[in-house]
């Protein structure tokens, strides 16, 4: 692949991210997550809990991602087998007398809801100033076991999110109609309701498409009406690197009364869904960000979710209309200056 772009946005946002789904992670399972350009080591002890902690041993550096292992709620390097908790403790070093007190490990807050894993992240290493995120009104048992798909993408997040309340690419990408956005702010919060049609097999299908904006991290949409059903969707967007982006999807259909017709509605929502996605990844896959990008009147909402997405960058230079400006220009102007 060329090397076409230098994606000019800040690479990470704060907030709390999805790393996985608890049905990956069994009791005593050790793995590692790439993200935020780093790696980390995610484990679930014995009591059923999950940590995650660096994936860099403070002794003498071996991964513990690599070759580690659960030792009840610790995890055990591979290299000389000293054990470090959920704390970041160590807690057993097999052939020494003393534990040194320097012999921590950096961790991070995890929760765990609606069958996925969540850990928070900031640069600087602070705690979340709130509790995670809950999604209105759903009832994970009312719906059936959901489908689950993840991509590793590159595109910066923001650009998945815009997609969202980019307008015009609904009819000239995916050939449904034209949506209209109606937003609803509440704090920090961006919800975003749109109606869309499409035919399918002949017929013209009518939909109303729901999108809750919380975080960079934690995003959903609800289908309130899908062929009779309801359908919720979270949309987990979390950097890799600076330059590419893991996306995860898990898809519920709320459960029928009507035996097999779940299975087919989840068939062809999952087949619709992906089917768009597809076709949008296309396009993500071979774009480039354009941070004053040239608009028209129908172009929908793309400046407005842009400064929502801004909030959450933890320090960035911004311009009067609230957009961060590349890094690359900042530089510019700073050589420009000490020149
Ligand atoms: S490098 Fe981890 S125990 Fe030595
Ligand atoms: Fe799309």
């Amino acid at each position: 692949m060329t090397d076409k772009r230098r994606i000019s946005l800040p690479p990470y946002t704060r907030g709390w991210f999805q790393i996985g789904w608890s049905s990956d992670l069994k009791r005593g399972e050790l793995k590692k997550i790439r993200q935020f350009g780093t790696s980390f080591a995610m484990f679930r002890g014995k009591d059923g809990k999950v940590g995650v902690i660096d994936d860099i041993c403070p002794h003498l550096g071996a991964h513990f991602s690599e070759g580690g292992t659960v030792q009840g709620n610790a995890v055990r390097c591979p290299y000389h087998h000293w054990c470090f908790d959920r704390s970041g403790d160590c807690v057993d070093i097999p052939y020494a007398k003393k534990i040194p007190a320097k012999a921590r490990v950096g961790t991070y807050h995890v929760a765990e809801r609606y069958g996925l894993i969540f850990m928070y992240h900031s640069q600087d290493g602070a705690s979340p100033p709130a509790e995670l995120p809950m999604m209105d009104d759903f009832v994970e048992q009312q719906y059936d076991r959901p489908a689950t798909y993840e991509f590793a993408i590159r595109i910066h997040g923001q650009d998945i999110m815009e997609n969202s309340v980019d307008s015009a690419h609904f009819r000239a990408v995916h050939g449904h109609n034209t949506p209209e956005n109606f937003f609803h702010e509440e704090g920090k919060e961006l919800r975003i309701t749109q109606a869309v049609s499409l035919r399918r097999f002949g017929v013209l299908l009518k939909g109303r498409l729901e999108f809750h904006m919380i975080e960079p991290g934690f995003h959903y949409l609800h289908f309130p009406q899908v062929m009779g059903t309801q359908a919720q969707v979270f949309s987990s967007i979390v950097p890799i690197d600076a330059q590419s982006t893991n996306h995860r999807l898990t898809i519920w259909i709320r459960k029928s009364m009507v035996p097999g017709w779940s299975r087919i509605l989840r068939h062809f929502v999952v087949s619709e869904m992906m089917r768009t996605y597809h076709e949008d990844m296309q396009i993500w896959e071979n774009k480039e960000y354009l941070p004053h990008p040239v608009l028209c009147d129908g172009d929908g909402s793309i400046m407005k979710l842009r400064r929502w997405y801004a909030q959450f960058f933890e320090s960035t230079t911004l311009d009067s209309s609230g957009i961060p400006i590349p890094k690359s220009a900042v530089d510019t102007l700073a050589c420009r200056e000490s020149a």
